[in-house]
């Protein structure tokens, strides 16, 4: 078991020899007219983020809204001139907001990983990843030293899990957000890969994947973190999946035709785009992982999906973020650490509606919104929802997107607020209205949290929406005294 969890992602990542290539230098890249959006791949200060409170620019907390955001990503990319090979490389770093009646408070971390300790000690970019070769010398005997944990977080009891997709989830603790370990589930699993997308049953259930190569671990996991169950299933290809979904009865794992052919290090160099190739979408029986159907899509690309759920019929839908080729992952990302943006119209995902017949059929409804970092209400996991919030809107002279949205699939509408070409939206979290502050529990009732990186203010700021009107704008803001690097996904925690 432990030569299988290691076999796919070190068979590329430590076939590695070669140091990074020299990167071009970081202060001759210019800044695009909207402003130095370097800010958001910057180094974090190594010792993190005192806490402070944020300056308050408009509107006050909304009645019933208090809690934790935590949000995660790389915050730490570059030596020198010795720079990381990729964004999604980046020592993960964890900001914390806490929100209550009298304001926002900030502070940040690091997780204290192996990773992040070898190369702070040594100042260099050393250990290979998604898309870093590292050096001949790194010392790497396991998938967790390796692991970034810079990608999202789960909230499991008092732990905070800082997670990646090719190792274990770092435990920290979530009040200090001193960094615990690796967490392992048995120890014939130790270092087994876990998704940066766990799905969480309205049960409180939790459910994971591990990908390696065209097979996958599947974890089942208590609410309190603990392993239920596991088994490898078979894939029908080795395709690179960054998420999944989970419907009330199903676990449903689309394969896109980005396709690890070759032990070409780094990882992502050994993906290979298909483009004539379709999108297969596994579905595997919750109960019985033998029992599984196989569906054909059209050729598409994606990073996230949103969430799934199954009509009375046996028909499962679920929505995903499509693209016409890989080539941010593959190419622009390891651009956007050397300070280089070139942009690229096929690059831009939009919000689709994928629907899986009972005879075999498969569909897909593309819209035209502009869409990455689905997110819907967490209540409602894995059954039918209408709502899913996602930024959008992208740029030639620089990455992000400046718009939040949501898209309604039972009446088709958009209901959008532009911040600007100023801003880079990050993902927003849905967050409900509790029933002592009059929360009626329907779908949608409670408020969109998330952060915006203000490239003109030169400051990170946390936005609070209505969920049910963006339009109209942010009924409160508030501003960091920092300009903290861009994470990836988050979770809000509610007392
Ligand atoms: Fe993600």
């Amino acid at each position: 078991m432990t030569d299988l969890s290691r076999r796919s992602f070190l068979s590329t990542v430590t076939g590695a020899g070669l140091m990074a290539a020299a990167p071009k230098s970081w202060a001759a890249a210019a800044p695009s007219a909207s402003g130095d959006w370097r800010l958001g791949v910057a180094n974090a200060p190594a010792e993190g983020y005192a806490p402070s409170a944020l300056t308050r620019l408009h509107g006050q907390m909304p009645k019933g809204l208090s809690g934790t955001l935590y949000r995660n990503g790389p915050g730490w990319f570059r030596y020198g001139d010795d720079v990381t090979g990729h964004w999604f490389d980046g020592d993960g770093m964890i900001q914390k907001y806490d929100l209550t009646a009298s304001g926002v408070r900030h502070t940040g971390r690091f997780v204290d990983t192996v990773k992040h300790r070898v190369e702070q000690k040594r100042q260099a970019i050393v250990m290979p990843g998604f898309g870093t070769k590292g050096r001949a010398d790194a010392p790497v005997t396991s998938n967790d030293d390796v692991n970034a944990a810079n990608t999202s977080v789960l909230r499991v009891g008092d732990e905070l899990w800082a997670l990646w997709e090719g190792g274990s989830p770092y435990r920290m603790d979530a009040q200090t957000l001193l960094t615990r370990g690796p967490k392992t589930f048995r120890d014939d699993l130790k270092g087994m890969a876990f998704l940066a997308h766990p799905k969480v049953e309205p049960s409180g259930r939790i459910w994971s994947a591990g990908f390696m190569g065209a097979k996958a671990w599947i974890w089942q996991l208590s609410p309190n973190g603990e392993m239920e169950q596991g088994a490898i299933i078979d894939l029908p290809a080795a395709g690179y999946a960054h998420d999944w979904v989970v419907s009330e009865h199903y676990l449903i794992l689309p394969m896109q035709p980005w396709v690890a052919k070759t032990r070409t290090p780094p990882f992502v160099d050994s993906l290979v785009w298909e483009a004539d190739q379709p999108i297969r979408v596994l579905v595997v029986d919750k109960t019985d992982f033998s029992k599984r159907r196989l569906f054909e899509l059209p050729s598409a690309t994606y990073f996230h999906t949103g969430d799934a759920w199954e009509d009375s019929d046996g028909t499962i839908r679920f929505d995903v973020c499509l693209a016409k080729s890989p080539q941010f992952g593959a190419t622009g990302a390891r651009e956007l650490v050397k300070g280089i943006y070139k942009g690229d119209e096929h690059t831009e995902a939009h919000l689709a509606l994928i629907t899986l017949r009972p005879n075999g059929k498969a569909e897909m409804e593309l819209t035209k919104a502009s869409a990455e970092f689905p997110q819907t209400d967490h209540r409602v996991q894995g059954l039918r929802h209408d709502l899913v919030a996602h930024v959008g809107g992208y740029l030639k002279d620089r990455p992000g997107a400046h718009m939040l949205s949501t898209y309604n699939w039972r009446t088709g509408k958009s209901d959008t607020h532009d911040f600007g070409h100023d801003a880079i939206v990050e993902e927003a979290l849905f967050v409900p209205r509790p029933a002592t502050a009059g929360g009626t529990g329907k779908e949608a009732d409670g408020w969109f949290v998330g952060t915006v990186l203000n490239l003109k203010a030169r400051a990170t700021e946390l936005h609070v929406f209505d969920a049910g009107n963006l339009k109209d704008g942010p009924v409160a803001s508030w501003r960091s005294q920092h300009a903290t690097p861009l994470g990836f996904h988050g979770t809000f925690a509610q007392p």
